[in-house]
């Protein structure tokens, strides 16, 4: 795992950025895994630009992103798909296609489950994943824990997700209290892990990843095991 702290979020967001342009120009036709939140919206703004420029195209793409809430309908503003469209998809070529992000109002999400781990394999895996991290470490939806799940599955969110969720809600009983989450399994799969830690509450992850310590009770810390790992740190976020 290679750790660099960014001087703030702008930085982290270019650098993250710098690295999905060079490899979307060497791999047009790439597989990303997508993340959603208030950490990557940078990130996607600078790929914008970047495809306004004619410097990268996303028609070839594949994506799969992380997570999405359930039940949800995609016509909720809180939904990871209405964020995906609103902070890239729709500024960019992306074929709708080539969109997949687990469905939130699947009449059996155990078998969505099942089908999304099937579409990811068939795609031939992700080759550069995006992740994110909780206050409480989380990644995706894997929340700490005794034991982590290794494929897409439906989980209960914690407390503390729901509450730190719970900012983009009209109010936190709003906020739905499941949620579809890619398992380790895929995002480990992934050829390629960039992670970005910004945000309130995530000095305490930062500090743990730091010690090299590897724990299900911080499930962010399971990445040391990967063997292309990328953090980037937003120094603001861990003063
Ligand atoms: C989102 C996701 C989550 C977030 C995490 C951090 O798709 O998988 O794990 O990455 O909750 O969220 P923010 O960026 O809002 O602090």
């Amino acid at each position: 795992m290679k750790i660099t702290v960014c001087e703030n979020y702008d930085e982290m967001s270019e650098k993250a950025a710098e690295i999905f342009i060079d490899n979307l120009k060497k791999a047009p036709s790439m597989t990303l895994g997508l993340a959603t939140g208030s950490t990557p919206i940078g990130l996607y703004k600078n790929l914008v630009n970047a495809y306004k420029k004619s410097e990268i195209s996303f028609k070839s793409v594949t994506t799969f992103n992380l997570d999405e809430y359930v039940p949800i309908t995609p016509d909720n503003e809180q939904s990871y798909i209405y964020f995906m469209k609103d902070n890239l998809f729709n500024h960019v070529d992306m074929d709708e296609s080539k969109i997949n992000i687990p469905n939130g109002q699947a009449a059996d999400p155990e078998k969505e489950a099942v089908e999304y781990d099937k579409k990811i394999e068939a795609a031939g895996g992700i080759d550069l994943q995006l992740l994110g991290v909780g206050p409480n470490g989380h990644i995706a939806f894997n929340e700490p824990g005794e034991y982590l799940i290794s494929a897409t599955h439906v989980t209960g969110l914690t407390e503390k997700t729901i509450k730190a969720n719970s900012r983009f809600f009209a109010s936190i009983d709003d906020v739905p209290k499941h949620a579809l989450t890619m398992g380790i399994g895929p995002i480990f799969s992934a050829k390629k892990l960039v992670v970005l830690i910004s945000g309130n509450g995530k000095k305490e992850v930062y500090e743990m990843l730091k010690t090299g310590k590897i724990t299900t009770q911080c499930p962010a810390t399971l990445l040391h095991l990967h063997a292309d790992c990328t953090v980037l740190v937003d120094k603001d976020s861990i003063k």
